[in-house]
This record gives C-alpha cells, structure tokens and sequence, in this order.
C-alpha cells in the first residue's frame, strides 16, 4: 500500500474544483420551500454554459417530449424545479471532473455510460417497486462511482496499477483500490458529495453503494436501489470494472433490503426487467452523449 496515500486523498479532496457556483445556488433555492421559478431561471441563465445544457438535456429522447423546449422557464415549467436542478447538478458535476482526455487512465465513456445505465435502471426500479423520489433517483444512479473520476484524477499514474491489478487478478476494483491506495472509490465519492454540499442522500449512495446494510436507515432502501441498479448495469452493459458478472440477484444484500421495504420485488422477473432494459439503450446512447458533449 502506497504510504499514507489515503490522507492524502483527504487532502487532494480540497483542492478539487469546487461545485460550480450555479449549482450551489440552486440547491440553496431548492431548500427554500417558496422559491419560485422566476428565482431559479434567474440563477440559472446567469450560467449561459449550463443554460445550453438544461435546454440539451430537456430536448433529449431522454424526456421524449412533444415539442421542442426553447427558453430556462420553459423547461422548467414542463420538468419542474426537482428535475432542473438535478439536471444542473449532473452538468455541473460533470464539468467539474472532466479530465483532459490525455490525462485519463481508464475509458472515461465506458464509466460515464455505465453512470447513465445505473441512473436509467434504478428510476426503472424506483418506478416499479415504489422506493425513492423519481426525480431524484435517476441522479444518485448517475453519480455513484464519481469516487473512481476523483482517485484518477488526483493520481493517474497509481490508479493506472489498479485498473491494472483489477485486470490481471479478476478482482472488485475496491478491493484493488485498497490494496493499492488505502482508500476506495466509494469512500472518495462520498467525501467529494460531502463537499459539494448536496443532500446527504447523495453521498449516502455513492458511500453505501458497494455496503448497503451499513446505509444510514433513513437512505438504505434508496442506498439499495442504487446498488441493485449498477449490479443490473454491470451484467445489461458489462460497463466499466469488469467484476460482478454471474451475479445472483436475489442473494445480493441490495435485494434482501429491497425485499423487506417492498414486497413486490419478489414479482418481479428479473430477468426480463433486464433482458427489456434494451429500450433504454438509447437513453444510454443519448444522456451519454449529451453529458460529454
Ligand atoms: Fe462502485
Ligand atoms: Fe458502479
């Protein structure tokens, strides 16, 4: 283990870009419970860059709406302020960790595909099985692995060995993430959520993904979902990672959560939940496009 790496994860954590400042102000609004829109388009066209991208994302197959969005009060109007936020959010999240594309050292579109697959499958979840707040789901799914943007970025040449180990070895990549650096992807995504100050269930996700009985109770079902969708994300799309294929659904510690919150998970036929998951492959396509574009 590289010595003392992990404190300096802590460390490296501060000097990340911080949350764009538009997003920061949203989720302030958010909290408010008489922000009205007038406020947020006003907080949100004061960002042309992440104007662009909320009209992008509201005009995608991703919302398949009938008509083509124009103006900020427009989109949010027909989304609401949860959905536009979340929106903003994911871009700006996005932006902050973007690399330089010859400083990266894993796919980069393989990961953000499998973020958007995790995202898709859990609100396809989260509608099913009645767990979670539909406009906010989707968002955790998307950003549960942004630990592993973090580490890459912080220490490409030591996350290149555990990319590497992962390979080799057939492991989890949190087991190489520990053995190498000392600290793992989910550790690091909850500490970055931490610091952009989003609500706690966002850094419950990304921290519990992978040790969903140690979610705190008031998240562990929505924790679960999560959980249950990038395992579902791994063996539909085999994305970035590699580990968790042949995996037994039910015995999964996310299934036996979900089980115990909601019944109607045993109804469900699992394997065609994924094999149907085909359609959303163009949400995958598209989202994934949209975010890197
Ligand atoms: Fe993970
Ligand atoms: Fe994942």
């Amino acid at each position: 283990m590289i010595e003392n790496f992990a404190e300096k994860v802590g460390h490296a954590i501060n000097y990340l870009p911080p949350v764009p400042v538009v997003m920061d102000e949203l989720l302030k609004a958010l909290n408010n419970e008489d922000v009205d829109i007038n406020t947020l388009v006003r907080i949100i066209s004061k960002d042309p860059s992440m104007s662009m991208n909320v009209l992008k994302v509201v005009n995608s197959a991703f919302y398949r709406l009938p008509y083509q969005v124009s103006a900020v009060d427009h989109a949010l109007r027909m989304l609401g302020l949860k959905e536009i936020t979340m929106i903003c959010i994911a871009c700006g999240a996005y932006k902050a960790l973007a690399p330089s594309r010859s400083a990266q050292t894993f796919n980069l579109d393989e990961f953000w595909k499998h973020s958007v697959a995790t995202g898709v499958i859990a609100k396809r979840l989260c509608k099913e099985l009645k767990i979670g707040d539909k406009d906010i789901i989707y968002f955790l799914g998307l950003l549960h692995d942004v630990g592993k943007v973090i580490l890459d970025r912080i220490a490409h040449d030591i996350y290149t060995m555990v990319i590497q180990t992962t390979y080799d070895e057939s492991i989890p990549i949190r087991e190489a993430e520990k053995r190498i650096i000392g600290e793992s992807h989910d550790a690091v995504g909850g500490l970055i959520m931490k610091k952009w100050r989003l609500p706690p269930v966002f850094s419950h996700a990304a921290q519990y993904h992978h040790a969903v009985q140690e979610a705190p109770e008031e998240n562990r079902s929505v924790v679960a979902i999560v959980s249950l969708a990038n395992q579902m994300a791994r063996v539909r799309f085999l994305g970035f990672g590699g580990d968790m294929s042949g995996v037994v659904f039910s015995d999964t510690d996310a299934f036996k959560v979900l089980e115990a919150a909601s019944p109607a998970i045993n109804e469900m036929d699992i394997v065609k939940f994924i094999w149907d998951l085909e359609e959303v492959d163009e949400e995958v396509i598209e989202m994934e496009r949209l975010l890197s574009s």
